[in-house]
């Protein structure tokens, strides 16, 4: 007797095969219809029970969340919706599931109360179907990059610079914190700290992907960032992954392109490989509208946004333009968008980027060209002297999914943006030999993973598309 998973079995189309399976109950009705599960598909194979022949203790413990293991026929199914199903001659109960205590009973669980039981979580449809997408989109992530002659590298962890110059850094140290080491000036002493410095988690692996990118030509990191800034949004994680390609040679225009067909191949990817899952998260959504008034209801359905992204091109809009279009449209309050816009050089707020991905240009859109002192201290300065070369990406519902720019690399510039931010040149003296030795046009982007993972699965919390989500106060798992 031949062991299978439940996605093999519901694919065979001959009956009669004595089969094996082990998964999880999902739903027992009647004393007799099983439904199984074991992660293999959204799907679960009916398993019909011959409850008169079978030993009534047992068929109590078949209860929802229990693992078990049955051996019996493959047979046409007589119910609607399958084509298959298991008469089973011998059950095992693997593992008991009390139904007084477990969690994840088979009704809708709010997504609050599932966020609390993120260890069960995925033995929900919903949640098994977003974790799938997930890996599914790590994987087309490697072979996008690997198809297309770039290096994965590992960038490190631990590290001691700010990459973003940000300061929302988690510091990494092993001094006792209530009674560190005080040096002769009275501050804390690093450099009796493992290290001999401060060191941080990282905020991105960039600049030590730049060092990479000026000797192997195309590499890309792909791994977890960390962030200590205290955003409680739906949008924002402490520890989120990061994909970030770095490219020598290539400017600003051909950075753009990258990340548009990256993104487009890497969606494709899930319409193609992960269609059953994304139809169910689809369902999910239109069943979701339905409760909401006709004005508010999405115009595209999940499936029909990513195809919308595939087929269409991204607008390419310089924030000098985008700011025009701001002042140009008036405010309007019943629809919750604020547009008065300060002065050029204000950094664009949430509800801008809103305005402009869903109500003007109703697609993705490319913002460059911002102004210098909105932005971080190694991107590539324009002629105008007053703007720089960098380029957000802003999708419908998600609001900023990439940031990237090509690169300062020429060193009297470099050196002088550095100074006027206090940034002290021993801290990146290698970040400044690469602009000494061979320097070069360069480029990349980072892309925050969840949030690509949000707009292909039409999750609209970030915290449910993680398995086990770092938020300001919550670390629980
Ligand atoms: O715009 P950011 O800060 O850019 C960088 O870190 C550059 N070093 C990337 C590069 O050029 N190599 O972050 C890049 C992306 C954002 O566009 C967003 O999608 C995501 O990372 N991101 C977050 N995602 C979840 N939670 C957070 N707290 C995030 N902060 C940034
Ligand atoms: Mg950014």
């Amino acid at each position: 007797m031949k062991m299978y998973t439940v996605s093999q079995l519901l694919s065979k189309n001959q009956f009669g095969e004595d089969v094996e399976i082990k998964g999880w109950v999902r739903t027992f009705r009647a004393n007799r219809f099983i439904a199984l599960n074991d992660g293999s598909t959204i799907n679960n194979i009916q398993c019909v029970v011959d409850f008169e022949n079978t030993d009534e203790v047992i068929l109590k413990r078949i209860t929802t969340g229990a693992a078990i293991h049955i051996k019996g026929e493959l047979i046409e199914s007589q119910g609607k919706g399958q084509s298959v199903e298991i008469a089973v001659a011998h059950l095992d109960i693997l593992g008991d599931s009390d139904p007084e205590t477990f969690p994840i009973q088979p009704k809708k669980h709010s997504f609050e109360f599932l966020r609390e039981n993120a260890h069960l979580r995925t033995r929900t449809s919903t949640f098994s179907a977003v974790m799938r997408l997930r890996s599914t989109l790590s994987f087309a992530i490697h072979k996008y990059f690997n198809d297309n002659g770039f290096y994965y590298m590992h960038t490190p962890i631990i590290t001691g610079s700010d990459a973003e110059g940000a300061g929302e850094m988690f510091r990494v140290s092993s001094l006792d914190a209530k009674n560190p080491p005080l040096n002769d000036e009275g501050k804390v002493d690093y450099k009796q700290d493992f290290f001999g410095k401060e060191t941080n988690l990282t905020v991105s692996g960039q600049l030590e992907a730049e060092t990479y990118a000026m000797s192997l030509g195309k590499v890309y990191t792909f791994g977890p960032t960390f962030r200590a800034e205290n955003s409680n949004t739906s949008r924002h994680l402490s520890e989120f992954w990061m994909i970030e390609p770095e490219v020598a040679f290539m400017d600003l225009a051909g950075n753009m392109d990258l990340a548009e067909d990256f993104m487009k191949y890497v969606l494709k990817y899930v319409l193609d490989h992960n269609r059953e899952d994304l139809e169910f998260l689809e369902k999910r959504l239109l069943d979701e509208e339905k409760t909401k008034p006709q004005a508010e209801r999405s115009e595209m359905s999940l499936i029909e946004k990513l195809n919308f992204v595939i087929d269409n091109n991204f607008k390419r809009v310089s924030y000098t333009e985008a700011i025009d279009i701001l002042r140009n449209s008036k405010p309007n309050k019943k629809k919750k968008f604020n547009y008065i816009i300060e002065d050029w050089g204000a950094d664009l707020q949430s509800e801008h980027e809103r305005f402009l991905v869903e109500k003007h240009f109703k697609c993705p859109v490319i913002l460059f060209d911002y102004p210098a002192n909105i932005k971080a201290f190694y991107m590539r300065l324009n002629e105008d002297g007053k703007t720089v070369r960098a380029m957000d990406i802003l999708f419908p519902g998600i609001g900023e999914m990439v940031g990237g720019s090509q690169r300062e690399e020429r060193l009297d510039v470099l050196k002088e943006k550095m100074k006027a931010l206090d940034i002290p040149e021993e801290e990146l003296w290698w970040y400044l030999d690469l602009r000494k030795y061979g320097t070069a046009v360069h480029s990349g982007f980072g892309l925050g993973f969840e949030r690509l993972v949000m707009f292909a699965t039409g999750m609209t919390n970030i915290r449910d598309v993680i398995p086990y989500p770092r938020t300001p106060q919550n670390a629980e798992f």
